[in-house]
Order: structure tokens, then sequence, then C-alpha cells
């Protein structure tokens, strides 16, 4: 994890309320942190630092669970798409322990109604995509970078990005997955935060909190190209290599 990667780490745990380092050892080594105190105390902080039952960590390992992600985002009205027309929040789906993750851009009018990302044409090409490595929509998790249909499908704006990937970044961390596949220009140049045109990221991996980042084509650009399935068969091969190296 690199510097910029513990500030966006920490920006979102003190969005959530909580003021101090998670417990968990692999956490921290990744962000590069302080070892805890003696007693393994973390500072003081929101609700989702503890379970005020017991007072572990929520997720138990002291790293933030993925129902305590959703249930921070919860119907979001924090930026603009909220009052654009959006019918729900659409948080993802699948596996919580999942060792490969999809993200998309956004969701779409199927996915607005249902509430489910990658329900409509390109999701059903997302989930024949999935079980060429002989994966599953249960195995593995879905997500989008945004989390409210932008109007008429139009590209997500810097405002509405800023504020919503920090709950992208939570659902990595809770997951932590060993490969995310980043769906299309709009979730690759997100996560890598660069401007590279995804015909030169595709083939590449790239290293992103923790996991393997391997950029694609969209199954929607797919729709509309189907000649460039062949370069998506390439990176789903590598990324069954991948979860296949150390397994
Ligand atoms: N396209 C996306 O990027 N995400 C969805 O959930 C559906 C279509």
């Amino acid at each position: 994890m690199d510097k910029r990667q513990a500030a966006a780490h920490l920006e979102y745990y003190g969005e959530l309320g909580v003021a101090g380092w998670s417990l968990d050892r692999e956490w921290r080594r990744r962000a590069g942190g302080p070892e805890p105190t003696q007693d393994g105390e973390i500072a003081a902080g929101g609700s989702m630092e503890a379970d005020p039952a017991d007072g572990t960590p929520v997720g138990g390992e002291g790293v933030v669970s993925l129902e305590a992600v959703q249930t921070e985002l919860g119907e979001c009205t924090r930026c603009k798409l909220s009052g654009l027309g959006r019918q729900r929040v659409v948080f993802g789906v699948g596996n919580p322990d999942a060792e490969l993750m999809f993200v998309g851009e956004a969701p779409g009018r199927d996915e607005d109604a249902q509430g489910i990302p990658f329900v409509g044409r390109a999701g059903q090409l997302l989930n024949k995509i999935i079980e060429s490595i002989g994966q599953s929509r249960e195995s593995v998790y879905i997500a989008n970078v945004i989390k409210c249909r932008p109007p008429q499908n139009r590209n997500p704006e810097p405002d509405e990005v800023a504020t919503c990937e920090p709950f992208l970044f939570g659902q990595v961390d809770a997951i932590q997955p060993r490969v995310i596949v980043a769906l299309g220009a709009f979730a690759a140049r997100t996560l890598t935060r660069t401007d590279t045109p995804i015909s030169r990221m595709r083939g590449r991996e790239f290293e992103y909190r923790g996991a393997m980042l391997v950029p694609t084509f969209h199954p929607a650009y797919l729709l509309r190209n189907p000649g460039s399935k062949r370069e998506v068969w390439e990176d789903m091969k590598k990324v069954r290599a991948l979860l296949e190296s150390n397994a």
C-alpha cells in the first residue's frame, strides 16, 4: 500500500468515525501503521469501531465488516445523484469472503430497478465471463465504483466519485480479495488514479490495496465490440492463474 492509498484508507475510516488503527496485523502491515497499544486498545471513535455487546471490533479481527460498510452507506443522500432520479442504492452482491472481486462503473436502469449490480444485458455477459473461469456469481463479489444510477446513464462526475469511492474502498478492505477485475475504463482509471486508456491498461496487472488488479474491457463494450472478447478471455486466464498461484 502506498502513501496515497494509506491516506485514502484513513480518510475512509475517519469518515466512519473510526479514530484509531485496526488491530488486524495484516491491515497494519499493508497500511504501514503503528502497532496497537499494549492492551490492544483502539482509540475511541464512532459506532462502527466496536460491537457494543462485547467490545470486540466489528468483523471480529478488527477490520470493518461488509455489513458495517453497507449500514454506514445506508440509503445515501451524500451526493446529487440521490436527487436525480435514482430509485435505490446498489451496494454489491456476492460472497463476502470472495477471493475474486469485479468492479464496474455504476448501476444502469435494470440494476437501479432491482438493487443488484450487473443484472441487465451486460450482466448476463459478465455471468458468462465469470463462469468461463470456473467461478459463479455466488463465489465472487460484484460492486460498482458508484452506487447510484446516474441520469440517462451519463458518466459519473468527479464529485460523485469522490463521495462514493470510500465505500468501494471499504468493500475491498472488508472482503480482502486476492484479485480485483476492473471492468472498463472508468473503473480502471478510478482505481489506478490514471488517465491511461483501457486499451493500454488491459494486459497488465497492478498492485491495489493488497490485491492484484486486472483491468479488462467492460461487458457493455463487448456487446458492441464482440471481437474484443478474445482479449477479455486472455485477461480472465490471467485472473485464473493468479487465483491458482499460492492458492
Ligand atoms: N454497468 C456497470 O458498470 N455496472 C452495473 O451494475 C451495470 C452495468
